[in-house]
């Protein structure tokens, strides 16, 4: 019908670039991806690409599998396999679910291809020849029995701060700590066993110390407007002094280093996996890569997590420049770290959501797990996921708010017209304030997407839906059916209308959703600039089928996957469990001070107003029952214990607890979840037996 004028263009600096280059963080395959993945690199990344595709702006999305580095052959070694094997089988996995979850790359490539090698192979010989690098000797650790150097992950000992026994030379992942391996108590080798020696051995290094002064400017002058977060931490290396970093590593897995004389060695996996962004706009494009990566006028943006952003904002442009032929980053907007249920996630602790086992159990969810995971998005600082959270987000908003207002239109223009798209008349007062209101979405949805800002952006689409839920709350259509039934032609034509425009807003964030939508709508392609419009749908149309968009998810759904978790940390606090310290000595005489008998107990109840007292009244034999309160209640049901013969200590100081005087102490063992069971003896005693 009527298009309500044209939209401003955005950020004006947006001009000077012909084409986007969005990169994503190469993932490590050695394990599936999870939550924490998708919320700090691959949906954020998606999002803006996508966006930028309906801008109609010549865009490219590169990533694949980082497939080198240490952790890969410990696994592959762990697994009895070979590298190669751990990699074809991880990148498999990844690729799936990144296809699942729409994440829509334009090449999913892996540091393993042959495209790979050859670039990776040819830079560093480039910088090599330009007298770019430092060659250093130095002392590293090395395994005598296995005749190889060791690095720090291959490393393992006591953790000196919280005497894990299994901690690796670079970092204690019980307590977190970074570690060198000389702190390890009782280093050893985790390929022979054997306590490893020092030996000197030759390395290429990346002179950064040489790189501080332009990376100082280029950062800390020239690009101000980075997120905080990854300004400050690009700051805190800067103002330390940078340092020349190794480049290659004695390793028997990775890209060998092309010079001679440089046997046994690799590269080491943080100088190739960058790299492979180019390797991968390469093995797409044979022929026009360079305009992607050698022309000023492209803009490249590394979307990446935080623990990436020293190579990606210092390292990384140091090598670019060095090279002298390619662009340096224009962005790289990094995000902090998702915590799980208020835990840190760990893929060694197996605390996260996999993607995979997610689908499982949720299947069509996708955009769900997309939804929560752009509106918690830790942009700005670390946040947290529950699944408590992920419920409510989407009973009460996708469900309740977009579902809603879309189901209500769809399913009353199915009753009132045959689901074919009404006339639209005079606009009232209140008609014309709520195009008004949804007119001005596009431009707040770009301001917040060029600047970043994916979750305001996507509260920003979200908030179409309250607009149309409000309008169609206040009109009341299905009131004026039988008195104005004109009036109700012109309400259902506009909220059909913003049905249509949130199918367009929300395209970059639920792709899935979106799809399923436009078809229910028959639009079959996606308008961007229409954005805002009134015009989408034209009268007459014939609408399919209403179906709803989400589901109600249950208290049992979301209870069974807080149950896994739950059953996660009871196994890690089992395998990580390490008996206390035994106290300071005693003397026999002290231990004989102590009058421990056995009882039976005859009756146990609740103390009232104690979440943790139970009163036990036993039998000791002496005929005259005796009170004692513990501090069991929470490990066990009072009546399961009736009948029970218990340990306790006689001539413990009578003490009085919530006005009860309990006359002893009932032993029981300490499990390593914190749970007590009381300590019985093995065979029948009478009451008052000492123990001893
Ligand atoms: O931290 C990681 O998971 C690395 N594999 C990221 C590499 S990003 C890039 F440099 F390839
Ligand atoms: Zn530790």
């Amino acid at each position: 019908m009527r298009n309500f004028g044209p939209q401003n263009e955005t950020q004006q600096h947006m001009k000077e670039f012909k084409r986007t280059l969005v990169t994503a963080a190469l993932p490590y395959a050695n394990g599936g991806v999870h939550i924490g993945h998708l919320a700090g690199v691959y949906v954020p990344a998606d999002i803006y690409v996508r966006y930028l595709r309906l801008k109609n702006r010549p865009v490219l999305f590169v990533c694949g599998s980082d497939e080198h580095g240490v952790p890969i052959t410990i696994r592959a070694r762990k697994e009895g396999i070979t590298p190669q094997q751990v990699v074809d089988r991880y990148h498999g996995i990844i690729k799936q679910s990144f296809s699942d979850f729409g994440i829509s790359f334009d090449i999913y490539s892996r540091t393993t291809s042959d495209t790979h090698r050859q670039t990776a192979s040819e830079f560093f010989k480039t910088l090599y020849e330009k007298g770019a690098f430092i060659e250093k000797e130095s002392e590293q650790l090395y395994d005598e029995e296995a005749k190889t150097f060791l690095a720090d992950r291959y490393i393992t000992g006591e953790c000196p701060h919280c005497h894990n026994p299994k901690a690796y030379g670079d970092q204690c992942e019980k307590c977190g700590r970074d570690l060198s391996p000389t702190e390890l108590i009782n280093p050893k080798s985790a390929i022979s066993g054997s306590a490893p020696v020092m030996k000197k051995t030759k390395h290429w290094y990346l002179p950064l110390d040489k790189h501080q002064e332009w990376l100082a400017k280029w950062i800390l002058e020239d690009h101000k407007e980075w997120r905080p977060n990854v300004y400050g931490q690009c700051k805190s290396w800067l103002d330390m002094d940078l340092k020349p970093r190794a480049v290659t590593r004695d390793l028997d897995w990775g890209i060998p280093v092309p010079v001679e004389g440089a046997e046994g060695k690799v590269l080491y996996v943080w100088f190739d996996a960058p790299i492979g962004y180019i390797s991968n706009t390469r093995e797409l494009l044979p022929d026009t890569w360079q305009t992607w990566w050698k022309s000023d006028d492209t803009r490249l943006v590394h979307f990446i997590g935080k623990d990436n952003i020293v190579f990606h904002c210092i390292v990384f442009p140091a090598m670019l420049k060095a090279e002298g032929s390619y662009i340096l980053p224009d962005n790289v907007p990094s995000n902090e770290f998702l915590n799980l249920e208020d835990d840190k996630i760990s893929t060694s602790r197996n605390w996260a959501v996999w993607l995979d086992e997610y689908l499982r159990d949720l299947p069509g969810k996708q955009d769900v797990l997309r939804y929560v995971l752009t509106a918690n998005a830790p942009e700005t600082k670390d946040n947290n996921f529950t699944w408590r959270d992920f419920q409510a987000r989407n009973n009460n908003e996708l469900v309740a708010v977009y579902g809603n207002f879309v189901n209500r239109a769809l399913v009353l223009t199915h009753k009132y017209y045959n689901g074919i798209v009404p006339a639209c008349g005079q606009l009232s007062e209140s008609d014309q304030s709520v195009v008004e209101e949804f007119k001005g979405v596009k431009n707040e949805v770009e301001r917040l997407l060029e600047a970043f800002r994916f979750r305001d952006a996507q509260k920003e689409a979200m908030n179409l839906a309250r607009i149309g839920n409000k309008y169609l709350a206040d009109s009341e259509p299905w009131k004026l059916i039988k008195t104005d039934p004109e009036r109700v032609k012109t309400i259902l034509h506009i909220s059909l209308q913003l049905v249509a425009n949130l199918a367009i807003a929300f395209e970059p964030f639920l792709p899935f959703s979106s799809q399923k939508l436009r078809n229910m709508l028959g639009m079959n392609t996606v308008e961007w600039d229409r954005l805002g419009s009134t015009d989408l749908l034209t009268e007459g149309a014939q609408l399919q089928p209403a179906e709803l968009l989400f589901e109600k998810i249950e208290d049992s759904v979301v209870e069974a996957q807080v149950q896994k978790l739950l059953d996660t940390k009871k196994a890690n606090e089992e395998a990580n469990y390490k008996p206390a310290e035994v106290k300071p000595e005693v003397a026999f005489e002290d231990f004989e001070k102590l009058d421990i008998r056995t009882g039976i107990v005859t009756a146990c109840e609740k103390v009232k107003k104690a979440d943790k007292l139970l009163c036990f009244t036993i039998d000791d034999g002496t005929g005259t029952p005796r009170t004692i309160v513990s501090g069991i209640a929470q490990h066990y049901k009072p009546e399961d214990l009736v009948g029970t013969t218990v340990c306790f200590v006689a001539n413990f100081a009578p003490r009085k607890l919530k006005g009860i005087e309990s006359q002893g102490m009932i032993l029981s063992a300490v499990n390593f979840d914190g749970q007590l069971t009381v300590i019985t003896p093995q065979r029948p005693v009478k009451p008052g037996s000492q123990v001893g």
